[in-house]
């Protein structure tokens, strides 16, 4: 698994797989080849934290066990430290503080320490300076911890997928968003007029760059190893009815997480406002007006502790 490997698969590759980057091949989001080495070049420079990838290997693997883990959080001690610090934080809420890894792995369990983990190393990600850009990696980054945060509470609630994926898929949504702020912000300022001339932000990066941060995003997830389901949430978190696989109940969970958060003015550009989700997302999640309003009501304490997440 490596974002730079010399045998990652080609742009070309991605549109015929059967079963990832759907949107990059379908009708409307296919990307013109014509742009095809700008993306290819884009995706070249993206690249995630050698422990966050080892993280997602583990994840993947259903002999992995805590002693991996341990092993790969150890390699950087950075990250272990920074680990350790907020697993005693309010927002793992123990009852008495942990001395070691092996016992918050005890108590929290091997899911949740390993998004911890996840989120720390891929923290520092966001938290490079930028220069000028479109957005502001620090807002970007509590956006992408609340909308995990909100995405593990739905899917609690509804029983629609398991927390910590859903976690990790609200973490990682957004990263296109990083990307694109990162290696083309001199374009930032072109997206940034056409919306303020009323497009949403994928149409005016579509309209600027020819792709879409949630497809930037989702080519890269692929290309670093993200379960197939993480890929489908980030590339049709905008387009939750578009996702034509059994992600879905994922993608659903993003969406209506990515729309709390930015209606509660925790969204990843300032002012930014999203279409509520509709009634064929909210039905399929056993979800209603009434129970949207519920998740709502609790959004204060859902995301009270996001702060101790902060980029250290
Ligand atoms: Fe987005
Ligand atoms: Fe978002």
């Amino acid at each position: 698994m490596s974002s730079t490997s010399a045998t990652a698969p080609s742009l070309r590759a991605a549109f015929e797989a059967d079963d990832h980057c759907l949107s990059l091949r379908s009708g409307e989001r296919a990307i013109d080849p014509s742009i095809e080495p700008m993306f290819e070049q884009l995706t070249g420079l993206c690249t995630l934290p050698s422990v966050a990838q080892r993280v997602i290997q583990i994840a993947d693997d259903p002999n992995a066990d805590t002693q991996d883990l341990l092993e790969v959080v150890e390699t950087d001690p950075a990250v272990a430290a920074r680990l350790m610090q907020v697993v005693n934080s309010a927002y793992c809420g123990l009852r008495n503080p942990v001395g070691d890894l092996r016992s918050a792995l005890t108590l929290l369990g091997i899911e949740r320490v390993r998004s911890l983990a996840l989120t720390i190393s891929i923290g520092g990600t966001f938290g490079r300076p930028t220069p000028v850009g479109l957005l502001d990696p620090q807002r970007l980054w509590d956006h992408s911890v609340c909308v995990a945060t909100i995405s593990r509470q739905i899917a609690t609630r509804c029983n629609a997928c398991q927390p910590e994926e859903a976690y990790l898929a609200g973490l990682v949504h957004d990263m296109g968003l990083l990307f694109i702020n990162q290696h083309l912000n001199s374009l930032a300022p072109r997206v940034l007029a056409h919306m303020q001339s009323g497009m949403s932000l994928p149409n005016a990066e579509r309209h600027v760059l020819a792709f879409d941060h949630a497809q930037v995003g989702a080519y890269v997830a692929w290309r670093c190893g993200f379960p197939r389901d993480i890929v489908a949430a980030i590339d049709y978190h905008h387009a939750p009815a578009a996702c034509p696989d059994e992600a879905v109940p994922l993608v659903r969970v993003v969406t209506i997480a990515n729309y709390l958060s930015t209606r509660y003015g925790r969204g990843s550009l300032e002012g930014r406002r999203l279409p509520a989700p509709s009634e064929g997302i909210l039905t399929p999640m056993g979800l209603d007006l009434l129970s949207l309003r519920q998740l709502w009501e609790e959004l204060p304490e859902t995301v009270a502790n996001v702060h101790e997440l902060a980029i250290a």
